[in-house]
C-alpha cells in the first residue's frame, strides 16, 4: 500500500519513492487529458520554470499514472489558511510566480484560450445571466496573445518548499493565451476548490491581495480596457456567501 501525500479533483497523489511521487487519476479518466499534463509538464520544465519534472506515464491497479518528481513542499493553500496573519505576504508570492509564467511566448501550446474561459464563465455559479454575458464578451475583446498561462491557477497548485522556493503543479490545462484570463480564472476555480468555511475566508482575503499584486508587477494595469477577467474575479467574491 502507498503513502498518499495529496488528493485533488482529478487524481490521488502517493509517494512512488524517496523523490518520486506518483499522480494517480480517477479511473476512467481520459487518456488524452494526462497524456496532456504529461507532455505540457516537461515542455513548461524545459522552459526552465520551476515546475516538477514528469517521468513516465504508468498504470497501477486499472488507473492511469504519471510519476514526478516529488516536491518536498506544503501547498499554499494549506499555509494561507493555516497562517492568515501572512495571507498579503502569500498572495504577492502568489502573484510573483503568476507572473514569471506569463513571461513565456509559447505559441506552439495553442488552444482556444478564449472558448475555454469562456465555457468556464459560463458554468461559475455565482454569476448571473447578464454578468456572464457581459464578462464573455468583454473576454472576446482581448487581444490575441500566446503567452503561457497555466488555465487553472489557484494557491492548491503551488507548493512552496522554502521562502525563497515554490513551484506550480497541475499544468493539464496549460496553454498559450493572453494572461489576463488566467487571473479571471483564478477566483472561478478558487470556488470549486473547498467549501470549508475557513478556506471560503481564504478565498476572499486571496483574491483582494493578489490581484492588485499581480497588476503592479504586470504592465497588464495599464490596459483599463482589458480589466474585465479580474472584475469577474472580484465580482465572484463580492457574491461568494459571508459567514
Ligand atoms: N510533485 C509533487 N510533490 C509533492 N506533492 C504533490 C506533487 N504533486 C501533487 N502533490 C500534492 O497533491 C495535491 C494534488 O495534486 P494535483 O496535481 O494538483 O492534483 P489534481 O490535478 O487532482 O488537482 C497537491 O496540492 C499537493 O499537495
Ligand atoms: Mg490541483
Amino acid at each position: 500500500m502507498l503513502e498518499q501525500v495529496g488528493h485533488g479533483r482529478t487524481a490521488d497523489i502517493f509517494v512512488a519513492s524517496d523523490n518520486k511521487v506518483l499522480k494517480l487519476y480517477k479511473k476512467g479518466f481520459p487518456i488524452e487529458a494526462i497524456r496532456e499534463e504529461y507532455e505540457v509538464s516537461q515542455y513548461v520544465h524545459d522552459l526552465g520554470i520551476n515546475v516538477p519534472r514528469a517521468f513516465e506515464m504508468i498504470e497501477r491497479d486499472g488507473r492511469l499514472g504519471i510519476i514526478f518528481e516529488r516536491v518536498p513542499g506544503t501547498s499554499l493553500l494549506h499555509l494561507m489558511t493555516r497562517r492568515p496573519l501572512r495571507i498579503r505576504r502569500f498572495s504577492r508570492t502568489l502573484a510573483a510566480l503568476h507572473h514569471h509564467v506569463h513571461v513565456h511566448s509559447v505559441a506552439d501550446l495553442s488552444r482556444n484560450h478564449k472558448e475555454i474561459l469562456a465555457h468556464n464563465i459560463q458554468s461559475a455559479p455565482l454569476l448571473t445571466d447578464a454578468e456572464k454575458s457581459k464578462i464573455i464578451h468583454q473576454l472576446q475583446g482581448l487581444p490575441e496573445d500566446h503567452k503561457l498561462c497555466h488555465g487553472d491557477y489557484h494557491p492548491d497548485n503551488v507548493l512552496v518548499t522554502d521562502q525563497n522556493n515554490s513551484c506550480v503543479i497541475d499544468w493539464m490545462t496549460g496553454m498559450a493565451g493572453h494572461p489576463l484570463g488566467d487571473p479571471g480564472n483564478i477566483s472561478l476555480q478558487l470556488c470549486n476548490v473547498n467549501q470549508d468555511l475557513r478556506r471560503v475566508d481564504a478565498c476572499r482575503n486571496i483574491a483582494h491581495e493578489y490581484l492588485p499584486e499581480l497588476e503592479s508587477t504586470s504592465s497588464l494595469r495599464t490596459r483599463p480596457e482589458h480589466r474585465l477577467p479580474q472584475e469577474s474575479a472580484r465580482r465572484l467574491l463580492v457574491h461568494w456567501p459571508r459567514r
